[in-house]
């Protein structure tokens, strides 16, 4: 492959940003399966979604860099949390994976900036929606299973939260 034309604190934070990606899923793999083993299938399920979602985050991030003549270059993915307490504390375990990625989103943003580099500018800015998106379900799922005090309230929405938070996307 020819010598990459993406700057290079640019091409440094793309990678950062695709590697996090793949580290999402991961995580939310995780998510899925401490779900499942806990009898919550809905969550299960939904946690599913999202981990396949977060691997086309990173392909859209990968294909732009290949685009670019420039050889994605993948690290080693930290293990994903796997010691959940209860749903809440699952929840708030996405969320604030959430918020972590939508800083690393600004801050490759911000480095496309400094760098006039337009190309990655205008891929960030359909993460930057992506994130609204992703912050807003977080928070409406954190919140719907702090509301959910009993064990009926607890299975009820296990049954509908992947209508719930994704219901409108598809
Ligand atoms: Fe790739 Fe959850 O954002």
């Amino acid at each position: 492959m020819p010598k990459s034309k993406i700057p290079a604190k640019v091409l440094a934070e793309l990678n950062r940003q695709l590697n996090y990606e793949l580290g999402a899923a991961h995580s939310y793999r995780a998510l899925a399966l401490w779900c499942t083993d806990q009898n919550l299938k809905g969550f299960a399920a939904f946690f599913a979604q999202q981990a396949n979602e977060e691997q086309g985050h990173a392909n859209k991030i990968a294909q732009h860099l290949l685009d670019r003549g420039t050889l994605p270059e993948m690290t080693a993915i930290p293990a994903p949390k796997q010691d959940f307490k209860t749903l809440l504390e699952a929840a708030q375990h996405a969320q604030s994976m959430e918020q972590g990625n939508t800083q690393g989103i600004n801050a490759v943003y911000e480095t496309a900036v400094a760098a006039k580099d337009y190309p990655a500018q205008v891929l960030m800015q359909w993460f930057i929606n992506e994130q609204v998106e992703e912050e807003a379900w977080a928070a409406e799922m954190v919140a719907r299973v702090e509301a959910a005090t009993c064990g009926g309230a607890l299975l009820d929405l296990d049954r509908h939260i992947v209508k719930l938070l994704k219901g409108e996307k598809e």
